[in-house]
């Protein structure tokens, strides 16, 4: 591989019309990604460009229908790249992560005994506890809870070998945090859980725009996104190791296709939102240059936009050290950079998480606050009733300039 220039994002920011957006005469600060990032103009044009086109539904023997089944093809060998999976049919799309989940959890839990056990994190999405949830209640499954380190915020990954054991059924786990940014370490996870016989899904929404994924490296059994959280389209993607989502029973209608991936996606998929998936996979490949299959550009890809969002994380962090009143949870440790995404969770002395966020929301600054679903997370950390914790997000398209503003922001609000 030839040598990449450093990671300059200003290029790349006149891609996406949205953060061309003025509030009151100034530019836009988007630190909100961990809840939906923006989209370049590829994405636009590949999803309008589908409406424009004429389309169809899926399997007809006319030329819309046959361009609409292109289109879907299409974006499930993107995903199949951007997984690292190993064939296109363990790509299956959806409405959303939570959809897929229900879906996949309701499938796997037919396959239950009263008195079986499952695993959830407190370190999760309310999206992969509440239909593991749910589903352990309908069959009288025991759930057990892998807790983390409220000091910073990383999964006692140490304490699992305690929690599996040969009733274990399935590992529910996110690759990282939405609300504090711990990255945790699945592919050990899947380990352990293999070991026991369970099976391994892996929560990747927020970890998607950080990090490179690679199900086969990982070797978990399902791994879901969403690609509104990496500059796509508001589209569910899981992935599922063939022969088990061959072998699980779908919740489907009757004719649809029996075989993966089709017998999970229910109804008429979005196909306009599939031209985006594609699209935006496209996008991510061409920040790894120009060389090598798309899957070899998407790696370098990932390690240059993470080796960019270290250097912001680490900006933000020294920044916030400066900032009297300001609480960092998570990883604050400089040289921990890698083991957290650039997203962070703050209090401010004196101000409630909702009050700094409307107020940086006055001055054009983006961010959210609450628990933003990261539900566990806060009541382990003492803070549901508290109005949770103000979330900055950063990725690959934000500036260290904005690194700054957010900082005198939070500095002048005191
Ligand atoms: C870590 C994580 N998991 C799951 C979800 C739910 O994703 P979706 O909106 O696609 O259902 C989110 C959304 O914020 C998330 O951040």
């Amino acid at each position: 591989m030839t040598q990449q220039a450093p990671f300059d994002p200003m290029p790349l920011r006149a891609q996406f019309p949205a953060l061309q957006l003025e509030v009151d005469g100034k530019t836009a600060v988007y630190l909100d990604g961990p809840g939906g990032t923006q989209v370049p103009q590829s994405v636009i044009d590949a999803m309008s460009g589908y409406l424009h086109h004429g389309g169809s539904n899926s399997g007809g023997p006319f030329f819309t229908s046959r361009y609409t089944d292109e289109i879907t093809d299409a974006a499930r060998l993107a995903m199949m790249d951007l997984y690292n999976a190993r064939r296109p049919d363990e790509i299956v799309f959806g409405q959303n992560m939570t959809s897929l989940n229900f879906s996949i959890s309701r499938a796997l839990a037919r396959t239950w005994q009263p008195g079986d056990e499952i695993i959830v994190t407190r370190l999760d999405h309310d999206a992969n506890i509440s239909p593991w949830l749910l589903a352990a209640e309908d069959r009288g499954v025991t759930v057990r809870w892998l807790d983390f380190d409220p000091a910073d915020c990383t999964l006692r990954l140490e304490t699992l070998p305690e929690l599996l054991n040969e009733k274990t059924r399935l590992l529910a786990i996110t690759y990282a945090s939405n609300a504090v940014g711990s990255i945790s370490d699945v592919r050990r996870a899947a380990e352990l859980a293999h070991k026991a016989g369970a099976l391994v899904l892996v929560d990747s929404v927020h970890f998607a725009p950080h990090g490179l994924i690679d199900v086969q490296a990982i070797d978990c059994d399902f791994l879901i996104s969403s690609a509104y959280k990496y500059f796509g389209p508001h589209t569910g993607i899981l992935y599922g190791k063939y022969e088990l989502l061959d072998g699980l029973m779908a919740y489907k209608v009757r004719p649809a296709p029996s075989k993966p991936a089709g017998k999970w996606e229910t109804g008429t998929q979005s196909f306009e939102s599939l031209a985006g998936v594609t699209a935006v996979v496209n996008y991510l490949a061409t920040l790894g240059g120009e060389a090598g299959s798309r899957r070899e550009r998407l790696v370098q890809a990932m390690a240059r936009t993470k080796t960019y969002e270290m250097s912001l994380s680490l900006r933000f962090l020294r920044g916030a050290a400066q900032v009297p009143g300001l609480h960092v949870y998570g990883i604050t440790d400089v040289e921990r950079l890698d083991e957290r995404t650039p997203t962070f969770a703050v209090s401010l002395d004196g101000f409630s998480p909702e009050a700094v966020a409307e107020r940086l929301g006055e001055l054009g600054i983006f961010v959210w606050h609450g628990h933003y679903y990261a539900v566990a997370v806060m009541d382990r950390l003492g803070l549901l009733d508290k109005g949770g914790l103000v979330r900055i997000g950063f990725n690959h398209y934000n500036t260290a300039d904005e690194v700054d503003q957010v900082l005198a922001a939070l500095a002048s609000l005191r």
